[in-house]
């Protein structure tokens, strides 16, 4: 891999009521990847990721970002969440303000940048996230879906190297869940280092460039979608399937209906091509 951006080492976190949430989790978030981070429900995906923007701080364990150690006071979490940002499951966890374009200036002056950079970064992010005709419109007032956006923006508009999404689909319909997996890969391409937790298999197979299999609190195991989703020991041990693509496609090729040497594919696209080249001659 990489240079890392972020290290993570040895985390451990418990909650006040007991829990024990992460066990020892360490892992190097590579610049410039597109990173899921997979696992069953209650694996400790969100717990950690709170970690890295410094919402939660480890009981043993450190976070270096560029190399040097995470500290906990207001100018050190005020650094990190201007390089680092967030956005959370639900909308509604972050959307404050009373319309769209106070919600998404709001980061941007709060970096204490000047009037005209705030409202070119807003006009950005807006654009970037293509909600521009919602920027007078109450947050409260907005489809789900709509909200979502809100919150990307929100956090685009502080332009941060590492992007970090909690279940970025989860409640979104299949139009929403597309044009938010190609926002994010279109940041990506404009070089920010892309994090998302998720526990959907077919969408973590088809986007990430790399996967974090979390399991009680730690990674289990990281690999390409290739070397993780063939791994079906893994699979098991952690409550993940396999990506529905990868199961017909395995099928298809152990039962001979598609030669062995072809590689396996990753987006629907390259497996309709796949058929296509492999179908039977018209008799
Ligand atoms: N605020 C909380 N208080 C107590 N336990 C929690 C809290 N949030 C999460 N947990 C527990 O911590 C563990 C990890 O949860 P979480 O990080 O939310 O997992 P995931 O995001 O992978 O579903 C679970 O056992 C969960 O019940
Ligand atoms: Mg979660």
């Amino acid at each position: 891999m990489s240079a890392s951006i972020l290290q993570v080492q040895g985390l451990h976190y418990t909650y006040p009521d007991g829990t024990l949430a992460l066990r020892g989790l360490s892992t190097d978030i590579a610049r410039g990847k597109k990173i899921a981070l997979l696992g069953a429900n209650g694996a400790g995906k969100s717990t950690f990721l709170l970690h890295l923007i410094g919402i939660l701080k480890p009981f043993s364990g450190k976070i270096l970002l560029h190399g040097e150690e995470v500290k906990y006071n207001r100018k050190a979490l005020h650094n990190l969440r201007s390089k680092v940002g967030f956005v959370f499951q639900d909308p509604d966890t972050q959307l404050f303000s009373a319309s769209v374009w106070q919600e998404v200036s709001f980061g941007p002056i709060n970096l204490g940048l000047s009037k005209e950079e705030v409202k070119a970064r807003v006009i950005k992010a807006l654009d970037d996230t293509g909600i521009t005709s919602l920027k007078d419109k109450p947050t409260h007032f907005l489809s789900y879906g709509q909200k979502k956006l809100v919150s990307i923006a929100d956090i685009l508009a502080m332009e941060p190297e590492v992007l970090i999404f909690d279940e970025p689909t989860a409640s979104l319909d299949p139009r929403y869940t597309k044009h938010v997996m190609e926002l994010l890969d279109q940041l990506n391409q404009s070089n920010i280092t892309i994090i998302m937790a998720t526990h959907c298999v077919d969408i973590a197979y088809g986007w990430a460039d790399w996967v974090l299999v979390m399991k009680e609190g730690i990674i289990t195991k990281e690999g390409t979608p290739e070397e993780i989703f063939t791994n079906d020991q893994l699979l098991i041990s952690t409550n993940l399937s396999r990506p529905f693509l990868l199961e017909v496609f395995q099928e298809l090729s152990s039962n001979n209906y598609l030669p062995r040497n072809i590689s396996l594919p990753k987006k629907m696209a390259d497996f309709k091509k796949i058929l296509q080249e492999n179908a039977p001659k018209n008799k």
